[in-house]
């Protein structure tokens, strides 16, 4: 019989049971255990002797390394150490693969249970608990009380549903949601067959892919305008081929083509059914002109709570200006209730890490580089990370 659907990390104080509760559920369930003190010790040496002659923050270091490595090992069961909730890193990783549940226990408890071991930090017991119960209750999808039998509490509390760790998504929708790449293509293609561009489609539709990034990320930086941009990168696509032209006037014959394209995403309008089922809020942000996202955004708006479009907001992403306004509009709440979600570094996840929110990068390798606190393939991954 399986005890649950994925991997539990447990969490909690020095002395809560958490190797103790690994190793009793793995000999009574199956399934590997990763103990990440005993595997600081196996590879670095005693905890003490490593506090006393590195300091603890090089143990941090170490310690949420082994977090993410074991986040990613498959194993069914991992013993944290106390401090394990002090650093994002180790913590994000073990969110997103695991089910976290938290170990407590009277602090005479945990005193009684410490007592004859050599942990580094055992005489300040009591304000480490206190100073770290925040964190501890941040990330915990369930609580358990270890005082009398662990095995049996967990059972039980893994029999209610897990709570939501968010209340509001904010989703980009350009290769988020919708195939941008695609719409784009063809909307440049049309465009430079109907205004007469003396060059092939295809050739006009290479020479935009190669330019419109660059002028994208001098929006994001803030060196030119909403308005500048939109003529600004028919400039640049003049100049990679080489031709001048009415760049005021071809950028309306791209935008008329651009708003009839309706390519969704294979999977969005069911994530998006999916997140709205569990009861958390859905909303687009967008970096975009009005009337062009107006259009655009018509298959999906049916499946979120409203759209944020950077021009009619006054700003763009990554602006905290954005997000803040966005978050204002919403009724603020909780900030570590929101999560972003989106493809773009230098726009979604730069401008949610900026304004203090979690942020979820779409990735296409599982192993990209990046800022953001989660990385996923697939909308499956955000539902589990929800
Ligand atoms: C620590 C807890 C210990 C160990 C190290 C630091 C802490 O793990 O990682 O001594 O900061 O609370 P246990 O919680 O398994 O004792």
């Amino acid at each position: 019989m399986k005890l649950h659907d994925r991997p539990l990390a447990f969490i909690g104080p020095m002395g809560s049971g958490k190797s103790s509760l690994a190793r009793r559920v793995s000999a009574k369930y199956g399934g590997e255990v990763i103990d990440i003190d005993k595997e600081f010790t196996r590879r670095y040496g005693s905890i003490s002797d490593f506090f006393a002659q590195k300091g603890e923050q090089a143990f941090r270091e170490l310690e949420q390394n082994l977090l993410v490595e074991a986040a990613g090992s498959g194993a069914a069961y991992i013993s944290t150490g106390g401090g394990a909730v002090l650093g994002r890193r180790g913590m994000y990783a073990l969110r997103k693969t695991c089910t976290v549940v938290y170990l407590t226990a009277p602090i005479e408890v945990l005193k009684e249970r410490i007592s004859r071991s050599d942990r580094p930090l055992k005489n300040d017991l009591e304000r480490t608990v206190e100073a770290r119960a925040p964190l501890y209750e941040k990330y915990a999808d369930y609580t358990i009380d270890t005082s009398v039998d662990s095995v049996r509490e967990l059972e039980r509390a893994l029999k209610s549903k897990r709570k939501n760790r968010y209340d509001v998504l904010l989703c980009d929708s350009d290769d988020t949601l919708l195939d941008f790449q695609k719409a784009r293509s063809v909307a440049i293609r049309a465009a430079a067959e109907k205004f007469g561009l003396p060059c092939g489609a295809d050739e006009c539709d290479r020479a935009y892919k190669s330019v419109v990034c660059k002028v994208w990320h001098r929006l994001e930086r803030g060196e030119i305008t909403g308005e500048k941009l939109k003529t600004e990168r028919f400039v640049e696509l003049g100049k990679a081929l080489g031709i001048e032209f009415d760049v005021a006037a071809f950028n309306e014959a791209y935008t008329s083509e651009m708003i009839k394209t309706r390519f969704v995403l294979d999977g969005a309008t069911e994530f998006l059914q999916a997140v709205r089922e569990r009861g958390i809020k859905r909303y687009i942000i967008t970096n975009s002109f009005t009337n062009f996202a107006n259009e655009r955004l018509k298959p999906i708006l049916p499946f979120v709570d409203g759209a944020f479009v950077s021009e009619q907001v006054g700003y763009y992403k990554p602006d905290v200006r954005f997000f803040d306004s966005v978050c204002r509009a919403i009724g603020e709440g909780d900030r570590s209730r929101i999560l972003v979600f989106g493809d773009s570094e230098t726009s979604d996840i730069k401008g949610g890490t900026d304004s203090g929110l979690d942020t979820c990068r779409l990735v296409s390798a599982p192993n990209a580089c990046t800022d953001a606190d989660y990385a996923v393939c697939g909308y499956g991954e955000v539902l589990d990370i929800l």
